[in-house]
């Protein structure tokens, strides 16, 4: 396993290259299983969690072929095998996505119940519930969801009781190839849902209301898509080089990045006292040199993301005073904050919530990943923290982060990666 050491406090010099979306990759690649031609993407960003979702269609006989260094990824959907098995499914929760694309396709599907998971139980409960209204026998045996359509796939009223992401998706894609309408209630309105609706009906689905809470679809004949596919800038990848630059007083230009889909994000740094220049092409990060504290919690789309929080939480241990940050998403999303306490962080936990002492001088020590935005807000903890920190485990980062210890390097960053 590598680990990563960082030389702190350092200065972020220049500017980074925004990746594409990881989130909106994975349900992209996946969607694939529900063509029968060559599907093209371009800024494919080169992760773990993408070799993972590619290994488990090359198990169900689509093979794929990806350019790393371009970004280019061509997936031949063809399938011999509707099982996505514990094996890979394990490794990434997001397997769960192979569910909507083989019902909608072939009426039946088997894929691995995904485990227990750092930042909370993530059951999935709410697909399995939603796609019985479809018609679909769910039936959850020897670790496995086991779905078969009863006679054909027909529209339903879907009303989750949750907003979620990846349940959305699930439910977008099967009621996109159901007879008749669909209502989804609740539905998610994260960007990451819409630029799969948005796919799916350049491919001839008929769906309106994406982006808002209540999603209307009528079941429609699909065609494989013509061009090729770009992936969005990952958002939450430029909300943490803004949690770098705040920690490191380092103005910093984020290329690529798209503000658009970010806003809760800037508002909560600008509350801090940070100011944005924004364009089309890129958003430049100018930190103050000494920054608010603030009380924040995370929410659904468009609210501040909990994919940022460990992050924020980081950025907070800087600032001047007490702050607060409230974790409504996910039961268990707070494993950061025993890591950051060994580098000289003030914070306490009370249930949901984390209430963060600032400002400290953090100092370098070992710490250990536990998930992904964990492994990237420790980071940024390096980044400010006084003297040397060792992260080990961090294939977590690897999983969903293009390259941070180079693109670290290229910024003028003192970073090695070491196998332990
Ligand atoms: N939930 C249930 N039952 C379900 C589904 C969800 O109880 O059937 C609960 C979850 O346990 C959680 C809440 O509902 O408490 C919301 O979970 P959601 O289903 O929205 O999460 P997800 O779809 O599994 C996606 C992202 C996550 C991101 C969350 C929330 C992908 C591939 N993953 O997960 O991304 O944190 O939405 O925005 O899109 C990450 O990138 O680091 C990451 C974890």
């Amino acid at each position: 396993m590598d680990a990563l050491i960082v030389k702190g406090p350092a200065k972020l010099n220049g500017s980074v290259q925004i990746s594409g979306s990881k989130n909106t990759a994975l349900p992209l690649i996946f969607t694939s299983l529900l063509f029968d031609k060559e599907i093209h993407f371009n800024n494919v960003p080169r992760l773990w969690d993408i070799e993972t979702a590619l290994k488990i269609l090359s198990i169900m006989g689509t093979e794929s072929e990806w350019k790393k260094e371009e970004g280019l990824l061509t997936i031949f959907p063809k399938v011999t095998s509707k099982v996505a098995p514990y094996e890979w499914v394990k490794r990434m929760r997001a397997s769960v996505l192979a569910l909507g694309p083989l019902i909608a396709r072939f009426g039946e599907a088997k894929v691995s119940l995904p485990g227990g998971c750092a930042i909370g139980a993530r059951p999935v409960n709410y697909h399995i519930d939603a796609l019985r209204l479809f018609g679909v026998d769910v039936k959850v045996e020897e670790g496995y969801i086991k779905a078969q359509v009863r006679s054909r796939l027909t529209g339903a009223h879907v009303i989750f009781p949750e907003v979620t992401v990846t349940g959305t998706e699930n439910i977008l894609i099967v009621a996109s190839q159901a007879e008749g309408h669909t209502r989804i209630e609740n539905a998610a309105s994260e960007p990451e849902v819409i630029e799969l609706g948005e796919f799916l009906k350049s491919c001839g689905a008929k769906i309106q209301g994406l982006g808002t809470q209540t999603i209307e679809i009528v079941g429609a004949l699909l065609k494989s898509p013509k061009s090729q596919i770009r992936i969005p800038p990952d958002r939450i990848e430029a909300g943490t080089w803004i949690s770098a630059s705040m920690v490191t007083r380092s103005p910093l230009e984020l290329l690529g990045a798209d503000a658009s889909v970010m806003k809760s994000t800037l508002d909560v740094f600008k509350s801090m006292g940070a100011k944005f220049s924004i364009s089309e092409e890129k958003i430049l990060v100018n930190p103050p040199s000494r920054f608010n504290s603030l009380d924040v919690t995370t929410e659904p789309y468009p609210g501040f993301p909990t994919d940022m929080q460990a992050q924020l939480l980081t950025t907070l241990c800087f600032a001047e005073g007490k702050s607060s940050v409230r974790e409504t998403i996910f039961e268990n999303r707070f494993m950061h904050v025993a890591e950051l306490r060994r580098l000289g962080a003030r914070i306490k936990v009370i249930k949901n919530q984390a209430i963060v002492e600032g400002p400290v001088q953090l100092t370098g020590a070992p710490v250990m990943a536990t998930d992904l935005r964990a492994s990237a807000s420790l980071v940024v903890a390096a980044l400010g923290s006084e003297g040397k920190t060792t992260i080990s485990r961090i294939y977590h980062l690897d999983r969903g982060y293009q390259r941070l210890d180079s693109k670290l390097t290229a910024l003028g960053v003192k970073v090695t990666r070491v196998s332990e």
